[in-house]
């Protein structure tokens, strides 16, 4: 296409944008640096050292000095570590030590790059669908997408679930307290199920995803955790999920990648006891486009052409609400599938959490 010759171009924005670019590059490239330095165990190796030269770091973990000593020179390009010329030796500062090996902070983020590059990885495909309009399943993404996506939402699903979003719901808490069933839809891992199961030992979940292979590994975390006695998960999709009276139906950043949103509102409106609640977590974001153009928008719009949108055109109906949607959007699909009462319950810089109600 040829550029528009009476259009004047402003060198030094041109310039600007360019040097702009070279750090998204840098940016771009540190996804899978990120994972290798978590993978190879080098963050945790560096952490509360105070220092380490190269071939300690390399000797701590087995790995191999010259590899070892570039990613050390990328990472403290970036700022992830600290250089001192003096001595050779590389520090991880506190805090990215508590952002980049302790994965019980909700500032933890090695799951964020590891959905990212997963996302990467997976994005020829998504430019093939993208000419032909048709979509792509959760299920058909590699492994670090569904594990990523774990290992994403579990340190706010940790800070927040039990000690916010369940309080924030109008008498949920003492139902769980007392003992409650609990349908956990579209639970991925199963580690909200797991979570809720951990706090509110009277009560019983189901949780139910579409996707065999990540209800394979949530049987096992409920194992390890020790509360698979009374956590049962089963594979079905949101408009099959089975089981009804439950009074707390729950959803974790999935309705949105749902292809029939309206279906399943109603499917769990079916299966709710009259006096039940659906509480849905959605990602952060406001009803218009303007309101999203900030870093937590772009990330998620991003997220959302690769991932979110492509899961629900591959599914019936393919609503494709993105992972945008807003309350407006999320409201009128709660109110399409039956339920009469709606409301914004609780919100984190990443999720907005509504309750429904019949
Ligand atoms: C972004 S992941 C979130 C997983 C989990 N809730 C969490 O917060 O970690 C979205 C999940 O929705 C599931 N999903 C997508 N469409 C579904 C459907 N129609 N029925 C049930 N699960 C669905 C996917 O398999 C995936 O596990």
């Amino acid at each position: 296409m040829a550029i528009d010759q009476s259009v004047e171009v402003d060198g030094d924005k041109l310039m600007q944008f360019v040097f702009n670019a070279v750090g998204e590059v840098g940016a771009t490239l540190n996804a899978a640096l990120v994972v290798m330095g978590d993978r190879l165990g080098l963050y945790r190796a560096l952490a509360g050292t105070g220092g380490l030269t190269p071939a300690e770091l390399a000797e701590r973990t087995g790995s191999a000095e010259r590899y070892v000593r570039e990613w050390l020179n990328a990472q403290a390009a970036g700022g992830y570590v600290t250089y001192d010329p003096e001595s050779g030796r590389y520090t991880l500062p506190p805090e990215q030590a508590v952002a980049l090996t302790d994965s019980d902070s909700p500032a933890y983020l090695p799951g964020f790059f590891q959905l990212a590059l997963g996302s990467v990885i997976d994005s020829p495909k998504i430019v093939e669908k993208a000419r032909s309009g048709d979509g792509f399943g959760w299920h058909e993404h590699v492994h670090d997408v569904h594990e990523g996506c774990e290992r994403f939402f579990r340190p706010g699903y940790n800070a927040s679930l039990v000690a916010e979003w369940l309080p924030a719901l109008d008498g949920v808490v003492e139902k769980l307290q007392r003992g409650a069933l609990v349908a956990d839809i579209g639970c991925g891992h199963g580690s909200s199920t797991i979570l809720m199961a951990q706090a509110f030992p009277h009560s019983s979940f189901v949780g139910s995803d579409y996707h065999e292979g990540s209800i394979e590994t949530a049987r096992r975390r409920a194992q390890e955790a020790g509360v698979a006695d009374r956590v049962h998960f089963h594979t079905a999709s949101a408009t099959e999920s089975s089981g009804a009276d439950y009074d707390l139906v729950t959803m974790f950043d999935c309705l949105h990648d749902m292809g029939d949103p309206v279906g399943a509102a109603r499917h769990v409106l079916g299966s709710l006891k009259p006096d039940g609640t659906w509480m849905i977590v959605e990602p952060n974001a406001g009803d218009r486009v303007e309101d999203n153009l900030n870093p937590v928008g772009r990330a998620y719009y991003a997220f959302s052409t690769l991932l979110c949108t492509p899961a629900s055109l591959s599914q019936d109906v393919g609503l494709a609400l993105g992972a945008q949607a807003g309350q407006a959007r999320i409201g009128d699909v709660v109110a399409a599938g039956g339920f009469s009462r709606f409301r914004r319950a609780a919100e984190t810089p990443f999720n907005l959490v509504f309750e429904a109600r019949p």
